[in-house]
């Protein structure tokens, strides 16, 4: 029996695949847009670096919480031992704290660069406000990325300015809404363990599931409307 050629298994493979769900089609119309001309301006492109970025934030992030331990009981409390384990002993474990770190930081100034552009350009009109507010929404979740992610080397300062940023947290009116909204983030009447809990899960969970589900909306939306010619 003659080999197969792999360039014929391959189109065997897709065929097999299309007939079930049109999988190329699917990709081509996803892949190929044509973009217009005005959106080679190099301010077009922060959207995406702010794209790139938290896809490597998750990356590191994955790579961080293999040996990251969310436990601030003890002292030495394990979570605080496991950050200087990683920095330290864990291979490239340095490199990938850094690069989490950095990220973070640059993924702040690209989002505002980002809003800046949109908000020059008047791309925020209609029938875009939807997406702006989509992309409001993830704003703030950035910024309970970065709350949230400040406090988990347990350190000193981790704990020092979670606790300023918790106080903060429970000032609006009437003083009841406040002490509960302090109470629920707290976990507790102080900042403890609880509060490392209920920060770990919602940084390494319940934020990423909530900024990866917005992206697609932000995208399908760009792609239904297209980008915005310029004012
Ligand atoms: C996770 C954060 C975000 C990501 C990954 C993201 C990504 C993108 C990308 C790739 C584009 C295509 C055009 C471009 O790159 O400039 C875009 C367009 C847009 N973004 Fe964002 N964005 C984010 C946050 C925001 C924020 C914070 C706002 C505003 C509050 C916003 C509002 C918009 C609007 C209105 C458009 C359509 C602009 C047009 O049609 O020209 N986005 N976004």
């Amino acid at each position: 029996m003659a080999i197969p050629h792999p360039r014929d298994v391959q189109l065997a493979v897709v065929n097999w695949l299309d007939e079930r769900y049109p999988f190329t089609k699917a990709i081509d119309e996803a892949m190929y847009q044509r973009v217009p001309n005005f959106a080679n301006a190099f301010y077009y492109c922060f959207g995406g670096m702010v794209f790139v970025i938290i896809v490597l934030q998750l990356l590191t992030g994955i790579l961080l919480a293999i040996y990251y331990v969310p436990d601030a009981r003890g002292t030495p409390a394990a979570a605080y031992t496991s950050v200087l384990f990683i920095q330290s002993n864990v291979y490239l474990g340095w490199l990938i704290r850094g690069v989490h770190f950095w990220g973070a930081n640059i993924l702040i100034l690209m989002v505002l660069l980002h809003m800046a552009r949109v908000y020059w350009t008047g791309s925020y009109r209609a029938p875009r406000e939807l997406n702006w507010m989509v992309g409001a929404t993830m704003l703030l979740l950035i910024l309970a990325f970065a709350l949230t992610g400040y406090l988990l080397p347990w350190d000193t300062k981790a704990y020092f300015a979670s606790e300023v940023t918790i106080k903060i947290m429970g000032l609006p009116p009437p003083p009841q809404l406040g002490a509960f909204i302090k109470t629920l983030v707290q976990g507790g009447p102080v900042v403890g363990p609880p509060t490392l809990q209920i920060f770990f899960t919602t940084h390494v969970f319940l934020l990423p599931a909530l900024i990866v589900l917005l992206m697609y909306v932000h995208f399908r939306l760009i792609r239904a409307h297209g980008i915005a010619e310029p004012l």
